[in-house]
């Protein structure tokens, strides 16, 4: 059951870091399976992925060892489940047939974790748990892997950290992923697609119940901070209501819209709204606080708590579905699979160029790359200028402000 909470959005501290003997950490072991003999001329490049999963990750990793073995005969690794893996020594090489058959696959096959940040790592040292700033040790493990370059996919907390090992010398490529679509560096990134179709998919099925019972129906859907998923998911399958974070709601106007449809003869109503939005002068519905992690927030239950404020005060029927991680599982849609192929492709193009510490990005239709370390700390709200949000409220969407 989500819990209201007035805790106001904060990244969790790191403690004091400590460095941890290196025999902390288990050695580069011989038999791991493969310290590949290196070709003489060749690049060597290891991948991983950080952070939340998305649909798409496995067609980017693809396009990342396809095209640098295909057409650069680079050799190429993947370190598993994201800093962890550097962490921990845990990596394997991976070629052409590694890659073979996963371009429609929902995941990574290389593991994720939201929770690894090799500059601040806790761990059970001497008997107690001490947090401790394990870089050396990570670019240690990188010189000795042979790898000249680190392809991080991930969002802005992993590009985060991979800009941080960029400034200690290491030549990084950040690939940018998550189905917030909140990264300002660029217009787009994989996986919001599938997950805005996955929402729409929830929508359209919504629709019927909601039209058979005369019921409001209010579907919540993730995206964080940003109401990029539920400001499309919105339109694409006809909220009549889309509550998103930037633009903070009153409840009474939401109510006075399902009443005002119900009177009209639509005796249904379908509410969007982001896990970030909030009301006017309110405070973010949180889930969970999770220890030891970057984001220690977990946001989640404010469509509950408006199918309930909506019952009381309109007497009309309502029901709250939370999509969750549905939106990040699955199949990546066309668009996704096309977007991932063609970032994975420029990372590889940037490396063959010897143009490190950069992000690929997505600018208009043309993919390009920008600075790693402006393209991080910078999240990109919906504009509420755009065109987007005119034509949505042209057709009628109330964003549950008073009338602008
Ligand atoms: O950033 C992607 C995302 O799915 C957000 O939309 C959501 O708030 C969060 O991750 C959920 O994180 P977790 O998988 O740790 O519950």
């Amino acid at each position: 059951m989500a819990a209201k909470s007035k805790v106001t959005p904060k990244k969790a501290k790191p403690a004091k870091a400590v460095t941890p003997p290196i025999q902390a950490l288990p050695p580069v072991s011989q038999d791991q399976p493969a310290v590949l003999g290196r070709r003489k001329g060749t690049k060597r490049i290891a991948i991983l992925t950080g952070g939340g999963d998305c649909p798409g990750l496995n067609a980017v990793i693809r396009a990342v060892v396809k095209s640098a073995i295909g057409k650069h005969g680079f050799q190429c690794y993947g370190i598993e489940d994201g800093f962890h893996g550097l962490i921990y020594r845990r990596a394997h090489p991976l070629d052409s047939f590694a890659v073979s058959g996963i371009l429609n696959q929902g995941g990574t096959i290389l593991g994720s974790s939201n929770k690894d940040n090799p500059f601040s790592h806790t761990m059970h040292i001497n008997g107690k748990d001490q947090t401790v700033d394990l870089s050396g040790q990570c670019i240690e493990y990188i010189r000795q892997m042979g790898w000249d370059c680190l392809v991080c996919i991930g969002g802005d907390g992993t590009l985060t950290m991979a800009s941080q090992l960029a400034k200690k010398g290491v030549s990084v490529i950040g690939i940018p992923k998550t189905i917030d679509n909140d990264l300002s560096a660029t217009d787009y990134t994989f996986g919001f697609a599938t997950a805005v179709q996955t929402a729409v998919d929830a929508l359209d099925r919504l629709h019927t119940t909601a039209m058979s019972h005369h019921r409001v129906q209010i579907l919540e859907v993730m995206g964080r901070y940003a109401g990029h998923l539920a400001l499309e998911s919105g339109i694409a399958g006809g909220g009549d209501v889309i509550l998103i974070p930037e633009i903070p709601y009153d409840i009474d106007v939401v109510c006075e819209e399902c009443l005002r449809r119900s009177r009209s003869g639509k005796r249904f109503s379908i509410v969007v709204v982001a896990e970030g939005a909030k009301p006017i002068g309110g405070e973010l519905t949180i889930a969970k606080l999770v220890r030891n992690m970057p984001d220690p927030i977990r946001l989640g239950g404010i469509a509950n708590v408006i199918a309930e404020q909506i019952c009381q005060r309109t007497g009309l029927e309502a029901r709250a579905t939370v999509l969750g991680h549905l939106q990040r599982g699955g199949s990546p849609i066309a668009v996704d699979r096309i977007l991932s192929t063609r970032f994975g492709h420029h990372a590889v193009e940037l490396i063959a160029r010897g143009k490190y510490g950069r992000m690929v990005a997505l600018q208009g239709s043309a993919i390009g790359d920008v600075a790693l370390q402006d393209a991080i700390h910078k999240l990109k709200p919906v504009d509420l200028k755009s065109e987007m949000i005119r034509a949505a409220r042209a057709v009628g969407t109330c964003f549950g402000d008073a009338t602008p």
